[in-house]
């Protein structure tokens, strides 16, 4: 019940975001500057987001709900990518080296189940940073619309 209510929270922020988004006139592939103000040095900068990064892979991995997605994933790689992502999303002075999230995903099948276990992992994750809620939301905001490249199964 809690996942599902926070899946449909993240759906509709994500079309707040795509049609905000749509409105505004950004130069190609500024991911940057669509990120809320001062998000990357809350999340903590690079040692924090490596921190936040760490802990949810390792939490990712344990979950026996999707765990078993992770068996052939080296933990090192996934957090490296997972890390630089999170930098940009945030408006850090990263690149992210990864795949797209829809050639990344694309033969996972996964399902809605599957990334709301992957959101709330991540949520367990930013509180034991310590990050703040309002920050948190800022974070899930920018992730939530991906769920249209990555879930795949219905
Ligand atoms: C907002 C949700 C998600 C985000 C932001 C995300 C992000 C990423 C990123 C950045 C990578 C690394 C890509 C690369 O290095 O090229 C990755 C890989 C991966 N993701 Fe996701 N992901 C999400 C949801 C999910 C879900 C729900 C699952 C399955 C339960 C999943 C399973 C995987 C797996 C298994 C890999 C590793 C693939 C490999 O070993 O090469 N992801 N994801």
């Amino acid at each position: 019940m809690k996942a599902f209510a926070l899946c449909c929270t993240l759906m509709v922020s994500g079309a707040t975001l795509t049609l905000a988004h749509a409105q505004t006139t950004v130069p190609p592939a500024a991911a940057p500057a669509a990120a809320p103000s001062g998000l990357y040095a809350a999340l903590g900068e690079q040692a924090g987001i490596d921190r936040l990064v760490d802990d949810f892979v390792e939490r990712l991995v344990r979950d026996p709900r999707i765990g078993p997605q992770f068996k052939d994933t080296k933990p090192a790689a996934l957090k490296e990518s997972l890390a630089e992502q999170f930098c940009v999303l945030s408006g850090g002075p990263c690149t992210y080296h990864g795949g797209t999230m829809r050639e990344v995903h694309a033969d996972m099948e996964i399902n809605k189940g599957d990334f709301n276990a992957l959101v709330e992992q991540l949520q367990r994750a930013m509180d034991a940073q310590g990050i703040a809620f309002r920050q948190q939301n800022r974070l899930l905001a920018l992730l939530a619309p991906m769920h249209r490249d990555i879930i795949t199964r219905h």
